[in-house]
């Protein structure tokens, strides 16, 4: 059956979410989130437009990565950054306990700091990061928390900060080409995992980049990208000038 994919389909968890999924497939899914990312999310791109040139001019950057699932971004940046002699403070943050414990697990020498806790309670002990930054994060919430994150987001950011929340575009493409690239793998690669399952929901579950600008502040800026990606993205300097 095809999907309607005219409206976000909030109405329809992800596996993961559930509180009582299996804890062997979770844990795949964490595990394989790295090999997803590699090749939708372009986190080499994201290194060096947005995380290089700032760590150059700063002493140590701080990066906050909210919903930060396996740590595999997370582990990403430390790695190029320590590889480019830079120096920086990473958080991973993820509103599930299940999520640090395993990321925390799968540190390999990263150095990153994990905490399980909502944005709002950062905002709270009044921290402040240099990047603030998601990925694959915007789908899973309602819109009232997509705007509690956007404020809080440009709350945690320095002066001069980013904050640059990336995820899904929803479109019929993005999920025809998601389902035929899984298809193959999902009785090796994927297999007992919720990769699969979950990635064709959380295309019927994100937003469109209009969809995305009807919500956002004004001093937000969203743009889409390829492979049916999109970037929500506010910048200090930009918003204040
Ligand atoms: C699909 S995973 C993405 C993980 C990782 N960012 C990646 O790209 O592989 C979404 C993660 O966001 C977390 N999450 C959902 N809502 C959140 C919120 N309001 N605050 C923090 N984390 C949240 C979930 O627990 C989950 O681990």
């Amino acid at each position: 059956m095809r999907p309607v994919l005219t409206t976000r389909d909030i109405d329809t968890p992800e596996l993961m979410d559930d509180p009582h999924a299996d804890t062997r497939a979770l844990a795949r899914t964490y595990g394989r989130f790295g090999f997803v990312n590699a090749l939708v999310s372009r986190p080499g791109t994201l290194y060096r437009r947005d995380i290089r040139p700032r760590a150059l001019r700063s002493r140590r950057l701080r990066i906050l990565d909210v919903g930060a699932g396996g740590g595999d971004l997370c582990r990403l940046l430390a790695w190029r950054l320590r590889h480019d002699g830079l120096d920086a403070e990473i958080t991973a943050l993820d509103a599930d306990e299940r999520a640090i414990r395993w990321a925390s697990a799968h540190d390999r020498g990263a150095g990153i700091r994990y905490r399980r806790a909502l944005t709002t309670e950062l905002v709270a002990a009044g921290e402040t990061y240099d990047v603030v930054l998601s990925n694959h994060v915007l789908h899973h919430l309602g819109d009232a928390e997509l705007r509690t994150v956007l404020r809080d987001s440009v709350q945690l950011a320095a002066p001069d900060g980013l904050v640059s929340h990336h995820d899904i575009a929803r479109s019929r493409m993005a999920h025809v080409l998601f389902d035929a690239a899984t298809w193959p793998i999902s009785r090796t690669l994927l297999a007992d995992s919720f990769i699969r399952e979950d990635g064709l929901i959380s295309i019927r579950r994100s937003y469109t980049v209009s969809e995305l600008a009807a919500i956002a502040p004004t001093d937000w800026i969203v743009r889409g990208g390829v492979p049916a990606r999109l970037e929500l993205r506010w910048e200090g300097d930009r918003a204040r000038s």
